[in-house]
């Protein structure tokens, strides 16, 4: 029996106040589930707090990762998620789950877009053991103090990292 896909077209959404190896392994694993990936990146400015690289950054950084995989483009968005997940005809939201602190949040999450939208289906993949404990704001305090991020986040973007919040 050959492996088939999914179908149809997934959206992996995220912040990506950088993008993480994590994020880059749940991203690579719904390109080879779905038949089509969209990276949504939030693209909001007075959410939560300020990013530390525009939205446009935080695009590109991705864009140069996913490159090589055909089947994922990478968009910002500023409108519902679930609106957005719509207009693009997807058929569900993938999203990462790391350690079971994520799960609160994300529940609270779930139900939400499913009172919005019930018809897009929002699934979940466990993170691999060894980006469990990797976060964007865990990356941001080590570069922050200095710490080494490599093998952590792309080069490119440790770079940038060192650049912007090095003391
Ligand atoms: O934890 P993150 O990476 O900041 O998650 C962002 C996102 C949009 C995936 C999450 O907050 C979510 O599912 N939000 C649903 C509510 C919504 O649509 N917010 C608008 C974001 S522009």
């Amino acid at each position: 029996m050959t492996a088939s896909k999914n179908g149809g077209l997934a959206v992996v959404p995220g912040s990506y106040d950088p993008v993480t190896f994590g994020h880059l392994d749940i991203i690579s694993r719904a390109a080879n589930a779905w038949d089509n990936v969209i990276v949504a990146v939030v693209d909001h400015p007075v959410r939560k707090q300020k990013t530390v690289f525009s939205a446009d950054e935080r695009v590109a950084f991705i864009e140069s990762e996913v490159a090589e995989y055909g089947n994922v483009q990478v968009k910002p968005f500023d409108t519902l998620l679930v609106d957005f997940a719509r207009e693009h005809g997807a058929k569900a939201i993938v999203k990462g789950l790391r350690a079971i602190s994520d799960f609160e949040y994300e529940f609270e999450m779930n139900q939400l877009n499913r009172k919005m939208a019930p018809d897009i289906e929002s699934m979940y993949m466990m993170a691999a053991p060894q980006f469990s404990f990797l976060s964007s704001s865990g990356v941001k305090e080590l570069a922050m103090f200095g710490g080494d991020v490599s093998g952590l986040v792309p080069d490119p973007v440790a770079v940038r990292l060192q650049e912007e919040l090095k003391r």
